[in-house]
């Protein structure tokens, strides 16, 4: 494995994150702040065929996954066209996309002939006035088409994304396990997690173990599954369910000692962690007309830069970061 996507800590660094896209049709509360972002002018975002090239950089030095994230990676026009020319290249195993859902309907069938592999979607709310008090926008109904119409293609097990904030959307933890009984669904519930402009408090998140006491209340004899590697989420099922529960515990529990991931925004930034505010731009290394091995150099440096483990929940609070919509999650 390459030395250059190895950290100072033996984590390999297998698993790409590129953000596509600095937009959203959504204004999640979490996610923007309500005034929106100030988005990057197009000339400094990264071309399909930088991304292309970046990708093709890293998959030859060992990266085996890619996630396309955004902002909403499916209202870039160029996406399809961005997977199919990720799906050539060889050694890249998987290609996923995460998705607020509400495009699926009508780019499924391109997505999947283009090789898309895996898709997780977000969904806070099965309550369509909450669905839109925490995304500020309409879309309930679309999202909900979008995951069946998914399953029925052959995502599955398909991975919802569920935010869960404090007097918001925590009163129905259980009707998304209940949702699982029948559905070959993974629902995860994931640690609200501060980033600049989404107000985060502590008060705010409900840890993990506050979500599995109150789910083994209904359900004492929920099963932790096998760990994989290096997933993000422990993962549980009802027996007797189809579907799983899985959380993402970043605040709590953190999992930093199995990363995997790096990060290219949208702009070209390469972000080695999530908490992590020393980014470097591959994109002008790109355009000053660096060779691969250049580039090697300067991705090898961020990488050994990278630390152990996120700061902790109180000090990522206080420090500065972009917006998520910026990260891409
Ligand atoms: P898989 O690739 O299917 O394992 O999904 P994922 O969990 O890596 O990606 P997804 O985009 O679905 O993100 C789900 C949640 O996990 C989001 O809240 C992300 O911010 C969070 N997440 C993803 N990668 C990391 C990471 O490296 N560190 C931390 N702390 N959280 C992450
Ligand atoms: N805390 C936790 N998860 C978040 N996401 C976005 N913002 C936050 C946050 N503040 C999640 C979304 C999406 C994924 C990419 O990141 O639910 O599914
Ligand atoms: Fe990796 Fe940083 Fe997430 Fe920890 S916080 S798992 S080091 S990206």
């Amino acid at each position: 494995f390459s030395a250059f996507l190895t950290d100072t800590f033996g984590r390999r660094h297998s698993y790409l994150r590129i953000s596509l896209t600095e937009k959203c049709n959504l204004r999640c509360q979490y996610c923007m702040p309500e005034e929106g972002v100030k988005l990057t002018p197009r000339s400094q975002l990264l071309t399909s065929a930088e991304i292309i090239s970046l990708a093709q950089l890293f998959v030859k030095e060992g990266v085996e996954k890619i996630r396309l994230t955004g902002g909403e990676p499916l209202i870039r026009p160029d996406v399809v066209d961005i997977i199919a020319e990720l799906r050539k290249l060889e050694g890249l195993k998987t290609i996923a996309v995460t998705t607020n859902g509400t495009n699926l309907t009508r780019l499924l069938p391109s997505l999947k002939a283009a090789g898309l592999d895996m898709l997780n979607v977000s969904l806070d709310s099965l309550v369509p006035a909450k669905f839109e008090l925490i995304v500020r926008r309409k879309g309930f109904h679309k999202v909900m088409e979008g995951i069946h119409k998914a399953i029925e293609l052959g995502y599955s097990p398909l991975k919802v994304n569920c935010v869960v904030m404090r007097g918001l959307n925590e009163d129905e933890l259980l009707d998304f396990v209940s949702l699982t009984e029948r559905k070959p669904l993974e629902v995860r519930f994931i640690e609200y997690m501060p980033f600049d402009g989404n107000k985060w408090n502590f008060k705010k998140m409900v840890s993990y173990q506050e979500m599995l006491d109150r789910i083994r209340q209904q359900w004492p004899d929920l099963k932790p599954l096998p760990a994989e590697g290096t997933e993000t989420s422990k993962k549980f099922q009802v027996p007797g369910f189809q579907g799983q529960v899985g959380f993402i515990t970043s605040m709590s529990d953190h999992f930093c000692g199995s990363c995997n991931r790096l990060r290219i925004t949208a702009d070209g930034n390469l972000k080695v962690c999530l908490f992590g505010n020393s980014e470097v731009s591959l994109r002008d290394c790109l355009r000053a007309g660096a060779s691969d091995e250049e580039l090697l150099q300067i991705i090898g440096a961020a990488v050994g830069r990278k630390k152990k483990q996120h700061a902790g929940m109180f000090n990522i609070s206080q420090m500065k970061n972009r917006p998520m919509i910026l990260i891409g999650g």
